[in-house]
């Protein structure tokens, strides 16, 4: 049976960081370090993690900010008051929610946005350093996992790694992390063979949004399962991306949904605020 990595009890441990981060601020360079999150239009679940970001970036002693605009706001608009923050001293750091309505183009926003204060490392000048394997602002969730491996003393050098799904928000992210700390990577998609595939690795990422869609019999004996997955089934359970109890037998390690890497996003965005808000006394 497989230990349980504590998400919650990990991205504790990252939020005292943070709180102990911005207390020096303020104490050494009288600066409160600003966060703004803006959402546009009303998208249930962004609601729910946007209250939850901007609760717990209070909580930590940042300057927290919510823009919110209406569903059928004008892409114009949305660049306006995002680039109003771009030149607002007080904040550090600023994520737009995805996913963005219809008329809002979500790529020329990320563009928009000032990559210094980027806080979840979606801009494309960010996501380009990472390619480079250079010092950046890290996507949160996949900077999470790299944090929970490191906290279970799982190293990924040399070893291989298997990464399902490819999206800018996790899967990409993830496997140029998994690169730079020298793992050998597979990404993989829908056209993927993926029994095959997952079947190789000795760690497993899995962040493609279909319930159950890796099954316990695929993952190899001892690997470490990390399951990004959240999704809500019709009689309202709450399940990952991975078939959990079946893989739990096989796996040296495995997050459980939730309280796996759920945890760990906001914990790093606090992260990343922070140290934008640091680099700019470096400057
Ligand atoms: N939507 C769901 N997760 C995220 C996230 O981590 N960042 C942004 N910007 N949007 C999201």
């Amino acid at each position: 049976m497989a230990t349980l990595i504590d998400g919650k009890a990990i991205a504790a441990k990252v939020r005292a960081e943070v709180a102990a981060g911005v207390a020096e601020m303020k104490a050494k360079h009288g600066l409160v370090p600003g966060l703004a999150v803006m959402r546009i239009g009303e998208d249930p679940a962004s609601k729910i993690y946007v209250t939850s970001k901007r609760k717990v970036a209070a909580e930590l002693g940042f300057h927290a900010l919510e823009v919110h605009l209406p569903e059928d706001v004008s892409h114009a608009v949305a660049l306006e008051r995002l680039q109003a923050l771009n030149v607002d001293p007080a904040i550090h750091g600023i994520l737009v929610q995805l996913p963005v309505p219809k008329q809002i183009d979500a790529d020329s926003l990320l563009a928009a946005l000032r990559p210094e204060k980027d806080a979840d490392g979606l801009n494309a000048v960010n996501a380009g350093l990472l390619a480079q394997g250079r010092e950046t602002t890290l996507p949160c969730t996949p900077w999470g996992v790299m944090r929970m491996l490191e906290e279970i003393g799982f190293n990924p050098m040399g070893k291989r790694a298997v990464v399902v799904g490819r999206s800018i928000l996790v899967g990409r992210p993830m496997a140029l992390m998994l690169v730079n700390a020298s793992a050998t990577v597979t990404i993989c998609h829908r056209k993927s063979n993926l029994p095959e595939e997952v079947a190789r690795g000795e760690l497993v990422v899995v962040a493609a949004g279909v319930p159950e869609l890796v099954k316990g019999a695929w993952i190899r004996p001892g690997a470490v399962v990390i399951d990004v997955g959240m999704n809500r089934l019709a009689d309202g359970k709450l399940v990952g991306d991975v078939e959990f109890a079946a893989a739990a037998e096989r796996a040296s390690a495995i997050t459980p949904v939730p309280g796996g890497v759920g945890p760990m996003t906001i914990a790093m965005l606090m992260k990343n605020a922070l140290q934008n808000a640091q680099r700019t006394l470096r400057r």
